[in-house]
Order: structure tokens, then sequence, then C-alpha cells
């Protein structure tokens, strides 16, 4: 798969489904279950790291996690899902060479085959031009982007007319970039639909409506392992309680 695939998706209205992974037993998983694209998601600093913010998760630490993605994957190269790692904070920010040297680094040493960051402010721009113009294809990340948790919150975005206009006008520039795709998070449904309508690129949802060309889920969330729910994204299954309940019986039988 590669990220063009993406936009071809989109032309003949084939639903793109992205999931997230950080190890080589939830990529296995995942890649069975038939996800075009694994996402080894910045989420990871919570779901698996345990602190409460995306902030803290290193390069290194991303590095290392996309390595064990790619370790779990066992189908032929051709077949495989594409593989997008997160840029984490502070990677990107600091400026062009920096954000080269850290998507670099991911495309060089791991299975990663393109790099997710979060905004479109022009620096943010000028980074992605950069990283394309370098062969590092990314995907943009708008409306709720995590790692500005300290100035947004965790709320919805983009609830009035002045914030929706300039997330279109942010998506167009990403489009212009060469951007292969967008993460849109946690904003009303019909800013969705008008950039879906709007845009060449896919728009992939996260608590964005259902009218998307794709959807993207943090696994864990989906299978009910965090006691940490975003409400926006609602578990199919009680994993945690499952799977406890499984090793009780265990234990129980052990004696
Ligand atoms: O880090 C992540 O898992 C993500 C998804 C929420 C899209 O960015």
């Amino acid at each position: 798969m590669l990220p063009a695939d993406l936009i071809r998706f989109k032309q003949i209205k084939k639903p793109i489904n992205i999931l997230t992974a950080w190890d080589s037993v939830s990529s296995e998983i995942v890649e069975a279950a038939g996800a075009d694209v694994i996402l080894v998601g910045d989420s990871l600093s919570m779901v698996v790291l345990g602190h409460t913010t995306t902030l803290p998760v290193t390069l290194d630490e991303m590095l290392h996690h996309t390595k064990a993605v790619g370790r779990g994957l066992k189908r032929k190269l051709v077949e495989q899902p594409l593989i997008v790692t997160d840029l984490p904070f502070l990677s990107y920010q600091c400026g062009e060479d920096k954000a080269v040297s850290a998507a670099g680094s991911l495309i060089k040493n791991s299975c990663a085959s393109a790099v997710k960051l979060e905004g479109g402010e022009p620096e943010i721009i000028r980074v992605i031009e950069r990283l394309i113009r370098m062969g590092i294809p990314v995907m943009g990340h708008l409306g709720l982007t995590p790692q500005a948790v300290k100035n947004q919150g965790y709320k919805r975005q983009a609830e009035n007319s002045v914030e929706q206009d300039k997330l279109i006008k942010q998506a167009i520039c990403l489009e212009e970039a060469g951007c292969f795709s967008i993460v849109l998070e946690h904003v009303p449904g019909e800013l969705s639909s008008i950039l879906k309508r709007k845009l060449k690129i896919p728009i992939i949802g996260i608590g964005a409506g259902k009218d998307c060309d794709g959807q993207v889920r943090v696994t864990a969330d989906l299978l009910g392992l965090t006691n940490k729910q975003p409400p926006f994204s609602k578990s199919i299954i009680n994993g945690r309680e499952l799977f406890i309940a499984a090793l009780k019986q265990w234990l129980g039988e052990q004696h």
C-alpha cells in the first residue's frame, strides 16, 4: 500500500480504515483484521506508556514502537498496510531541519512509510512542504490536536463559523503542500462533509461524523482496553473486563 493508494480509494469511493498499533502483537491483529493503514499514533504515550498526555513520548520511543509494529506484520510486503508514524511533540515544531532529521530517522530505521504531524499554521505548512520535497510522505491532522492540549484542552474544535473558515483554509493549505490525507479529530460532522467534498485528498475522521472518506480509531479504545475512554470514540467490546475475568478464572483454577 502506498500513500497515493488512499487518494485512489477516495476517487473510487472505497472507505479507508485506519487503526493504531503499538507493538508486534497489536500490529499482527490489526493487519489480520484488514486495516488499510496502521497508525503508530503518539496516543501510545497514554495507552502504552501510562502518561496523561501525548506530550512526553520521545522520538526514540516512537521509533522503538514502530520497529516492533514492523516485526508483527505477516503479509507479503506489497500486501501490507501502509505504516504511518506520528512525529512526537517538539520533533517538528522547532524548524524544518530538525523535522527532516526526525521524520527521516523513522523512515530510514523502521517500517514507517509516512509520518503524521499536527496543525496547519504557516510554520507547520513550511515543515510539511520541506518533508515532502525530501521524499517523506505526510498525513496532516487538524481539529482537536492533542499535542496542543495545553492550549485547546480536549474539547470539540471549530464550533463557530470563524473557526470553521480557518480550519477549511488550513486544510486547503495542507492539500496544496502535498499531504496525502488529513485526519480530522473531534469537529462538527458538517465540517467533515464540506471538506470531503472540497478536497481531492481523503478526510479521515475520528469524532468528526460519518461523512468522511475514512475513519481512524485508537485500537485500545475500540477494544475497551483502557479505563479512560474519549467520549467521541466508543468501545465495541469491554476488553479490559473480559481479560480480567479470564485471568481471574485461570488463577482460580491453579489451586
Ligand atoms: O495518536 C493517535 O492515535 C492519533 C489518532 C487519534 C488519530 O493521532
